[in-house]
């Protein structure tokens, strides 16, 4: 089935928040934020920018008539800055006024005076301080002290990965509108639409059914709207509390790059120790995150570090610690693979390192120790249906690997100023939310009277795709064309209590919602149908819109069935809940078996790698991935193609600078670089690997979201692997992105 938005896509008629019509009272809103990253506020004068024309309040902390709180894991965020300020860009107030416009010029009349304290930007720096947003986290198998004694070879070094700007092409936004009796409706480009309502309640003093949050679709989250996208519409909605009136708020780019969190930055330390066989017998690493000025996801995304820090290899002894260091940027934010990225880079690293080190290609230590079937995670999962060396050996015949790698021998003989490199990227991620709680969902399913479907559940389409796979399941189970169903917009007051679209998690939990929901109704029908039909149950199918008897070629067709129905009272909508068996997680131990299951798949990439510019081009990366049995081969390819081209911008062009005092210098598209047609592979195969599938995956279709990003830290080392055929007195280093600058001085260090 083709993605169902594709033509209102192409042909500009998809609906995002700035495109709904709104009332012509609406008005907007700017926010007004700190320019300082740490401070005291001494006071601020409102009053030029109030008395501009078409300027009608602005709203501070003050006119919170709840609580001034939108923390989620943790309690620690203000909605609006009270006495002190914690990082640049940090809300203090909103302006409302007759045009966007109007607020931005009254936003530059506003005088604030800050007494500037001291300023953290580092993990590193906040760690010295013991300055952290949450307690930090140990996981543990074997014993790696004991471990390290039984070692040939033992490295250590320190790695750093930078953040990453979302850059979703809808900036966040929002459109509120009072209803009667204190009520609101909140229109939110929100991956979560449950987090705001509740928060927005929270804020607002009102318990949570007086607030409806509705999502159509959005421009892009990839994360950033998770958690982030919250704030928003809670100030919206503060707003329209008091005025009466709609209130819009779109962020322009510059505001939305400012204020948001991004991908966590990551110190990190390791120490890996081989045997003389090469197998990694010991692993230890450090992880300091830098999560920012509040806690945000970040206790989260800590975890999945921990959870992914030895990747898809079989290691004895491990202990990996992660702590959340709170320093003065945006707090950051969920960003695609959720940390998981971040400890793989690290594993990586030190497998680079044992292998430039010991002399022997780093394919030959990955190769020695890719997990094997019934191995046990640090986290005490036992690893089953294990596919990485399948997917090791399939990404090696599509890549023709021994071919290419002695040809790329050759041509770096034969030429001095450009030489090639080459990587092999191997990656396991688990699948669920890591929080055990959060893996359930709801779908509701209506049959109108003239056949016609509507189906509404909590997944959030955010151009993954999620709405075409649900049509498809509908449409499936049903046996009926997808122009007679409408996936319904995501709307808390019809699907309550959900968890946010994350966690590569969509799909399975709304899908496999909505098959419970579409079975009930089924039997319900085939009922009917059996006595109309004079059949047995059991010989009926719902197909090419009828239900058909396969032995006697008797048929009725669909909606002739739910007429009938109808007549006879049968209940034509059903609701259904899905909750994921067999995970639970021992956050004291931590230990259990927290993942529904594995996603697996292998990258080969190689490059061309410039020596007098520093410049490179990715040629080609093959890939082996492990899709289960796809539901929807097209839009799982495009989530492969897209994640590893993300993955290729955050190792390789994308560079989040902040200087000293906080600011963020990378503020625009002109100082934030993100991969462009000419950064792509030239190439990109992939391959599906032939497997059984997972039961707990809807359709046996294995999740695809997040995986595929981690293709993308290939790309690192085999620019690596080309500067050192150039360079033989380079020094490895672990520090992404790989930008050409950093290249350049790589391959004339001496
Ligand atoms: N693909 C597109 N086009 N846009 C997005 O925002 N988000 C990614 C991934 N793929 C994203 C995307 C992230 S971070 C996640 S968690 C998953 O999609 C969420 O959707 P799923 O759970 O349906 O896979
Ligand atoms: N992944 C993505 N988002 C999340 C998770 C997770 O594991 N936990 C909470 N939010
Ligand atoms: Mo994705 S980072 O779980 O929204």
């Amino acid at each position: 089935m083709k993605n169902k938005d594709s033509i209102s896509h192409v042909t500009g008629t998809s609906i995002y928040i700035d495109d709904i019509i709104t009332r012509s009272d609406t008005l907007h809103g700017v926010i007004f934020a700190s320019q300082k990253a740490h401070g005291k506020i001494i006071s601020i004068d409102y009053s030029e920018a109030e008395k501009l024309e078409g300027v009608e309040r602005i709203f501070t902390f003050k006119d919170i008539k709840g609580e001034n709180q939108i923390g989620g894991i943790i309690q620690d965020e203000a909605l609006w800055a009270k006495d002190e300020v914690h990082y640049a860009g940090q809300p203090i107030a909103l302006i409302v006024a007759k045009s966007s416009f109007i607020a931005r010029q009254a936003r530059g009349l506003i005088s604030i005076e800050i007494e500037e304290f001291k300023v953290i930007t580092t993990a590193s720096e906040a760690k010295e301080k013991k300055l952290f947003v949450s307690n930090p986290r140990h996981f543990s198998i074997g014993n790696t002290e004991e471990a390290f004694n039984e070692c040939t070879y033992i490295f250590e070094d320190v790695t750093f990965t930078n953040g990453q700007e979302h850059l979703y092409l809808e900036t966040q936004g929002c459109y509120v509108c009072p209803e009667e009796n204190g009520h609101f409706k909140i229109y939110s480009s929100t991956q979560g639409p449950t987090i705001l309502q509740k928060i927005a309640a929270r804020v607002l003093g009102i318990p949570m059914y007086q607030i409806e949050v509705d999502v159509l679709r959005l421009g892009g989250g990839f994360g950033g709207k998770e958690d982030q996208a919250t704030s928003w519409g809670v100030m919206a909605a503060v707003a329209a509390q008091h005025l009466n009136v709609p209130i819009k708020i779109i962020l322009d780019r510059h505001d939305d790059i400012k204020f948001t969190g991004k991908r966590h930055p990551y110190e990190s330390s390791f120490k890996i120790g081989l045997t003389k066989d090469l197998k990694i017998h010991a692993f230890e690493a450090d992880f300091l995150q830098n999560s920012g000025a509040s806690a945000d996801l970040s206790p989260a995304v800590a975890e999945r570090t921990l959870f992914h820090a030895t990747n898809c290899y079989s290691i004895k002894n491990v202990h990996t610690s992660v702590y959340p260091c709170k320093t003065n940027l945006p707090p950051n934010t969920a960003f695609r693979g959720f940390g998981g990225p971040q400890g793989m880079f690290v594993i990586e690293s030190a497998i680079a390192k044992a292998a430039h080190q010991i002399g022997v290609c780093k394919s030959i230590i990955q190769k020695k120790n890719l997990l094997q079937e019934n191995d046990i995670f640090s986290y005490g999962q036992i690893a089953k249906n294990v596919e990485t060396e399948n997917s090791w050996n399939l990404a090696m015949e599509l890549s023709n690997f021994s071919i290419i790698k002695e040809e790329i021998k050759q041509f770096n003989k034969n030429n001095k100023y450009i030489k090639k490199g080459m990587a092999i990227m191997p990656i396991t991620f688990g699948i669920s939310f890591t929080n055990t709680s959060m893996n359930h969902a709801r779908a509701l399913v209506h049959i109108y009277l003239d056949g016609s479907v509507g189906i509404s559940t909590a997944a959030v389409e955010m151009g993954q795709g999620v709405n075409t796979k649900m049509l498809q399941i509908a449409s499936q189970e049903f046996g009926i064309d997808a122009s007679k169903i409408k996936i319904e917009s995501t709307n808390t007051t019809r699907v309550a209590n959900t968890s946010p679209s994350a966690a590569s998690s969509t799909t399975d939990l709304n899908g496999k919602a909505l098959l419970k929901a579409c079975i009930v109704l089924k039997n319900r029908l085939i009922n009917i149908a059996a006595r109309e039909l004079l059949s047995d149950k059991k010989d009926l199918k719902f197909e090419n819109n009828y239900v058909i008897n396969l032995t006697q070629t008797k048929k009725i067709s669909w909606e002739e069935l739910i007429t009938i129905a109808a007549l006879e009272r049968v209940q034509l909508s059903e609701k259904a809940h899905y909750a994921t068996p067999e995970i639970y997680f021992d956050k004291k131990a931590e230990k259990g078996h927290p993942f529904a299951y594995h996603v697996y798949g292998t990258s080969v990439t190689t490059i061309t790698l410039d020596c007098i510019r520093g410049t490179y081009e990715i040629d080609q990366v093959d890939i082996a991935h492990d899709f289960g049995k796809s539901m929807n081969l097209d839009i799982d390819l495009g989530q492969i193609e897209g994640g590893l081209v993300q993955g290729i911008g955050w190792m390789t062009l994308e560079e989040i600078a902040y200087n000293k005092e906080g600011i963020l210098t990378s503020n625009s598209l002109s100082t934030y670089k993100i991969p462009d047609v000419f950064a792509v592979p030239k190439k990109i195969n992939i391959k599906a690997i032939e497997t059984n599938g997972n039961d707990l995956a809807i359709y046996k279709s294995k999740a695809v979201g997040e995986p595929p990003l981690m293709y993308g830290i290939g790309t690192y080392f085999a620019i690596q692997d080309a500067i050192q055929n150039f360079n033989p007195n380079y020094e490895q280093k672990f520090h992404a992105p790989f930008t050409p600058e950093k290249v350049l001085l790589a391959l004339y260090e001496s």
